[in-house]
């Protein structure tokens, strides 16, 4: 497996397998990889004959006071567990490949970015949309993987290649969870243990909603407060938000009649975790 750390190698190793008429595939993340990246490198494998995993914190999607310094980096053992499962190369460049002294251009996706973590993250999705948009110009896959953990990420970048007619398939693969329900994410290990143990209460909320529902529950404010009561009742948790959308153009909701997200986002401790679950009647 290569390591490629610059946007001239990296072009230069997808024009050699675009003249060997190979399929590419993208898996982007910011590395410390877990299960759930493994499993997005997985189905890559399944669907492409090279897969290319970007490995790059991306300084422009992280808050003045988020975890930008302190987000885990360590390459060796990432290219360990990305070569266990076939990828091809890594692409990891440093902050300045992708960003040089008087970098000044953004990607902005309007409406469906300004809720949920576009509240409470302003300019996350910015960052997220133009580095997306920079990996997608660089490798020019023909598929690239995202997880549904970040369900709302994942409407933003499917809308984002569609309005810029991108010239590749997005591709969304379900949540991978720890055998208790934990959806696998980098931060999990930031949680001492009890707060890995309060943690829970994102996946428990989650599936009370659903057996909410399965006993004929419709009214979404019921089935907010019912995870918001849950929640509260963990006193290491502090909620962020918990919404309801329709899916996937997460209009305002007050039945649930068809698809349907429901989003949490919660801090247990310094941890702001995400999770959600899509509803279906
Ligand atoms: O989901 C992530 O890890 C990041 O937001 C992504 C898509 C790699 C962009 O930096």
């Amino acid at each position: 497996m290569q390591i490629l750390h610059t946007i001239s190698e990296t072009r230069a190793f997808v024009r050699q397998a675009r003249a060997r008429g190979q399929v590419i595939g993208l898996v982007p993340t910011m590395g410390y990889l877990h299960e759930g990246h493994l499993e997005l490198m997985r189905r890559a494998k399944d669907q492409c004959d090279i897969v290319i995993a970007s490995i790059f914190v991306n300084p422009t999607q992280f808050g003045p006071n988020e975890d930008f310094g302190r987000y885990p980096r360590e390459l060796e053992r990432d290219a360990e567990m990305a070569g266990s499962v076939g990828v091809t190369a890594i692409f990891n460049p440093p902050v300045e490949e992708m960003y040089p002294p008087g970098y000044c251009t953004y990607v902005d996706v309007e409406r469906i970015t300004e809720k949920l973590c576009g509240v409470s993250r302003p300019g996350h999705f910015r960052g997220v949309a133009t580095v997306v948009t920079k990996l997608f110009n660089i490798v020019q896959p023909d598929y690239a993987f995202f997880g549904q953990k970040d369900a709302q990420q994942a409407l933003v970048i499917k809308r984002m290649t569609r309005d810029l007619n991108l010239d590749l398939e997005v591709v969304i693969v379900p949540t991978v969870r720890e055998h208790d329900g934990l959806a696998m994410s980098s931060r999990n290990l930031y949680l001492e243990p009890d707060q890995r143990r309060a943690a829970l209460v994102l996946s428990r909320g989650l599936e009370r909603a659903k057996q909410a529902l399965k006993e004929g529950e419709r009214n979404a404010a019921e089935i907010r407060q019912l995870v918001i009561n849950m929640i509260q009742d963990e006193p290491l948790a502090a909620i962020d938000y918990v919404e309801l959308y329709a899916y996937p153009d997460l209009e305002p909701l007050e039945r649930i009649d068809g698809l349907t997200l429901l989003a949490l986002a919660v801090t247990i401790g310094r941890t702001r975790l995400i999770d959600n679950a899509i509803l279906e009647v």
